[in-house]
């Protein structure tokens, strides 16, 4: 693990950002740890959710870092389910960070994977020179994994073909990895410490579509998005504030702004208004991930364009390419939205917000 205090990464990895606080709680961890984990169950929560006035790095229920954690420590792998932008991602970058100290051991699903991108491939000029020797062999993220004791993480893996699916069951059940090339005993033995976090959006090609074998292997944890509204707000509030100092922002958008931005995510996804009224829910995801970003996209705009920290109208210019992605008729909703509930509103955000509506334009 590499600390480095000045980073100019757009995006460290957990391990790095949080180097500090990761090696403070080692220090201090006298609860007994799993085989191969470096930090006790106690303190992947405390890292996690927080504690001794550190905010929580993910907003959810206690219980479901409580089960993620045991699942982790057994012999099945993790599968996290849920709307896009609900911090599954986040989820399994944070439990590899603290389990492992290291989150960088990530396979991306998609439609063109292929088994050598999880598993290994070759060094194409010294498998030339010398055919296939260990020298040659390059390891992918489930072999570093495997013979490291680490957690690898899989994004998205309903995205991927099935035969790379299927190529997971020996592993995930035996703990063991065949490589034939190097003859016929060569294996890569999982070492203690060793499993998977996988994830999956409801949004794409189902779960459902998982063999029954592979399913059997991983528990199954839905990820909600964020209840308490207060919560949502002070999150939004903080992510965006980290995001606009990294872009040269000095201060985030002010609290009302950002209120009426949170409340129209959460009324959009949830299809009632702030006050119990139904409405149009959008088909795209109004997640509390997207609100962030248009948090930081208001700061920029305010700040950039014209040296304030952001306006309502901002949300209205931001809203269209945040919230109507994929469908539409999103747009004529987010209209109706703007004209009809925004204008019943109250409070000079709300009033801004309803006066640019015209601005929502695409
Ligand atoms: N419950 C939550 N706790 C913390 N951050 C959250 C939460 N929900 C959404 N976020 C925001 O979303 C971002 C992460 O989204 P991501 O992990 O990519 O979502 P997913 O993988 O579910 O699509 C975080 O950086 C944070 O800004
Ligand atoms: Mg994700």
């Amino acid at each position: 693990m590499v600390a480095r205090k000045t980073d100019d990464r757009q995006r460290p990895p957990a391990e790095t950002l949080y180097f500090e606080e990761l090696e403070a709680l080692r220090r201090t961890d006298k609860a007994p740890k799993p085989p191969g984990w470096r930090l006790s169950l106690r303190a992947v929560e405390t890292f996690i959710l927080g504690g001794d006035g550190r905010p929580a790095k993910i907003v959810c229920a206690r219980s479901l870092i409580e089960r993620a954690m045991v699942t982790l420590a057994t012999s099945r792998a993790l599968l996290l389910i849920g709307e896009p932008g609900t911090a599954k991602s986040l989820l399994s970058e944070l439990l590899a960070a603290a389990i492992c100290g290291e989150s960088t051991l990530t396979i991306q699903g998609g439609a063109a994977l292929t088994e050598d991108q999880i598993k290994y491939g070759w060094n194409y000029a010294l498998l030339v020179s010398e055919g296939p020797t260990p020298r040659a062999l390059v390891p992918a993220p489930l072999h570093r994994a495997m013979s490291g004791g680490k957690i690898a993480r899989f994004e998205e893996i309903t995205r991927c073909p099935a035969e790379v699916q299927d190529g997971l069951l020996s592993i995930l059940s035996d703990r063991v990895m065949a490589i034939p090339e190097l003859g016929d005993e060569a294996m890569v033995f999982a070492a203690e410490g060793f499993n998977l976090i996988a994830t999956a959006n409801t949004r794409d090609r189902g779960v459902n579509d998982m063999s029954a074998a592979l399913k059997r292997r991983f528990n199954f944890e839905t990820v909600f998005p964020i209840r308490d509204a207060d919560e949502e707000m002070a999150l939004v509030k903080r992510e965006a504030e980290k995001l606009l100092l990294r872009s040269g922002v000095p201060a985030p958008p002010e609290d009302d702004v950002l209120e009426v931005l949170v409340s129209c995510f959460r009324e959009l996804r949830s299809g009632v208004d702030g006050s119990g009224v139904a409405i149009e829910r959008l088909t795209s995801a109004m997640s509390t991930a997207e609100a962030v970003s248009v948090a930081h996209a208001i700061g920029v705009r305010g700040h950039f364009l014209r040296g304030d920290r952001g306006r309502p109208e901002d949300i209205v210019e931001c809203l269209a390419g945040a919230a109507a992605k994929d469908n539409p008729e999103d747009l004529a909703k987010l209209r109706r939205y703007l004209e009809q509930r925004a204008g019943a509103r109250k409070g000079d955000a709300w009033r801004a917000l309803h006066a640019a509506r015209h601005l929502l334009t695409v």
